[in-house]
Order: C-alpha cells, then sequence, then structure tokens
C-alpha cells in the first residue's frame, strides 16, 4: 500500500470555507486503484482547494472511501457533493425519496417500509447488482458518485468496484487498436430488459424522455490522459455493428473487466461515505434480501458537456 498527503497551503481564502487546515491522507488499499481518505471530517465542509485535491485523487484512484462519517447529514452530503458539478436532479418516480438530489440505495422504502422485491422500486434495486457505471443512460452522463452508508445490517452486503482503466492497459495494442473510436448506444430500457422488464413497463412520457444515447467504448480520462473502457449494464451495442455482434463484445469486455484482479469489494461500515470516478470505473451491489433494514444515501455530479 502506498500513502500520499495532500496538505492545503494556509486557510481559505477569507477564511470563510469550512474544514479549513484539514489535511487529507490517501493510502492505496487495492493493486490497481482504491483509496482510503483519512484526515478529514467531511460534516465540517470542504472548501475549493480541497475539492480539487478530492477531484485529484479520484481521477487517479477511482475510489475513495471516508470512514466514520456519522456526522454527515443530508446538508452537508449535499454542500460536499453540488461542489463537484451539478447534482443529479433523482427524478425516477419509481425510487425517488423525500430529497430532489437523493435516492436510497436499501432494502426499505422512505416510509421505512420493506420493499418487495417484485415491486418497481425492488427491481431497481436489483439492478443494482448488474456491473454499471451510474448514469451512463443519459447525456451527459454521471461523472462522480457519493454513497453515505446511514443504516446497516450487522452483516452488511459489501459493494464491488471494478478498474476499467487497469483492464484496458491489460489489452493487446492490437486489440486496443481495435476497439478504439467504436461508439456504442447505451439505453435504461436494455438494462431493465436485463430484469425481465418490456417496454411495455414504461410509460408514454417515460420512453420519450429517456432515449438511448451513444458514448465512446474507450475515454480519455480529461485529468490524466489514462484511457479506459467504459461499459455499463446500460451498454447495449456498438453502432455501425449488427446488434448481436456489438452486444457480445461488450459482454466480453465486461466480463474481461470485471475479472477478480481489476475487482476491489468494499466492506460497508456505518458512517461510511464512499465516493467514485464514473469515468473509468463500474460497480455493483450484491444480493441482500434479510429482513434488517439498510439505507445508504446515494448523490451524484453529471458531466458539463456530453460524452
Ligand atoms: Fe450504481
Amino acid at each position: 500500500m502506498s500513502t500520499s498527503t495532500a496538505r492545503r497551503v494556509g486557510p481559505a481564502a477569507a477564511g470563510k470555507a469550512c474544514g479549513v487546515n484539514q489535511t487529507a491522507t490517501f493510502q492505496r488499499t487495492n493493486g490497481t486503484f482504491v483509496a482510503q481518505v483519512h484526515g478529514l471530517e467531511l460534516s465540517a465542509g470542504i472548501d475549493k482547494d480541497m475539492v480539487e485535491i478530492l477531484d485529484q485523487a479520484l481521477a487517479t484512484h477511482g475510489v475513495l472511501f471516508f470512514r466514520n462519517q456519522q456526522g454527515l447529514n443530508d446538508d452537508s452530503q449535499q454542500a460536499m457533493i453540488q461542489q463537484f458539478g451539478p447534482p443529479v436532479v433523482t427524478a425516477l418516480k419509481e425510487i425517488a425519496s423525500d430529497h430532489p438530489h437523493f435516492y436510497d440505495i436499501g432494502n426499505v422504502d422512505p416510509e421505512g417500509k420493506p420493499i418487495a422485491e417484485d415491486s418497481a422500486r425492488g427491481m431497481y434495486m436489483r439492478a443494482n447488482e448488474l456491473w454499471h457505471t451510474d448514469g451512463s443512460q443519459n447525456q451527459p452522463p454521471i461523472r462522480l458518485t457519493a454513497l453515505h452508508a446511514r443504516v446497516l445490517p450487522p452483516v452488511p452486503p459489501p459493494t464491488e468496484y471494478a478498474d476499467m482503466r487497469a483492464a484496458w492497459d491489460a489489452l493487446p495494442p492490437s486489440r486496443q487498436r481495435e476497439l478504439e473510436g467504436l461508439v456504442v448506444e447505451h439505453s435504461i430500457y436494455w438494462s431493465r430488459e436485463k430484469m425481465g422488464m418490456s417496454l411495455n413497463s414504461f410509460s408514454a412520457e417515460t420512453l420519450a424522455e429517456r432515449k438511448p444515447v451513444l458514448h465512446p467504448l474507450v475515454r480519455t480520462h480529461p485529468r490524466t490522459g489514462n484511457k479506459s473502457l467504459y461499459l455499463a449494464s446500460h451498454a447495449s451495442h456498438v453502432i455501425g455493428w449488427p446488434i448481436e455482434k456489438g452486444r457480445a463484445l461488450v459482454e466480453e469486455l465486461t466480463a474481461h473487466a470485471t475479472q477478480p484482479q481489476y475487482v476491489y469489494s468494499h466492506q460497508w461500515q456505518v458512517g461510511d461515505l464512499v465516493m467514485w470516478d464514473d469515468t473509468w470505473t463500474m460497480h455493483r451491489a450484491t444480493p441482500y434480501n434479510e429482513a434488517h433494514p439498510r439505507k445508504l444515501r446515494w448523490c451524484a455530479v453529471r458531466e458539463i458537456n456530453p460524452v
């Protein structure tokens, strides 16, 4: 494991920013990505300097986790995430929460009642068990996601993350040349079809609003210049190819990118805040259907420009 420290130089401008004099230390916990962040109390707020440090760390490590952030509440989580970009409006009515920018990931609804597995909300939760990239079905897609563990069962199910940069780096140069330049259609309907839902499950309004979008198969990170695959459960097929051939390629590359050597399994503790860069990592929930409540508060920011 390697450790790096990012110190802020002096107090924040005009002393207005909270979290002054906090020092973030990044400890790499996995082979190619993922770092634990020490030294930050996120509920105290972070200023622009720290946002820049964390944004750079996300570009470098892909996944950051902060332990013991029990002090974080809706207001401070919102205050933190919105400094990284435009917050995603959580308008999906099937999983809407009591907050315009949060979803609840878990097995209880906003009233605390158990979610039926075959309900629309239950289907969306189960779809999280597919390897995916948040918001790739949108244009612009989601850039960063933050998930805060509010309520956990005694043995919480882990969340798994995959390093699509390492997976790209491991491909032979000839294969990389074949893949660069390909464009993939991403669609919520494709990922939901995998869950057994048909187009008939969606209202005409939803079908009109949530049209499929196109993204490159290979992305270059704007901060690091590193290339990575861009895959997701929503990734359907390759533009210009027969649909089945494209789907087979997406499936093959997803299997490649989620081999154990590219995967980190996060073991949740109450108060954890996990934040990740959706441009080069995938993730998935692991199955959980016990009676004990589980609730994680999800929020995200989107890219400014189409990708
Ligand atoms: Fe997700």
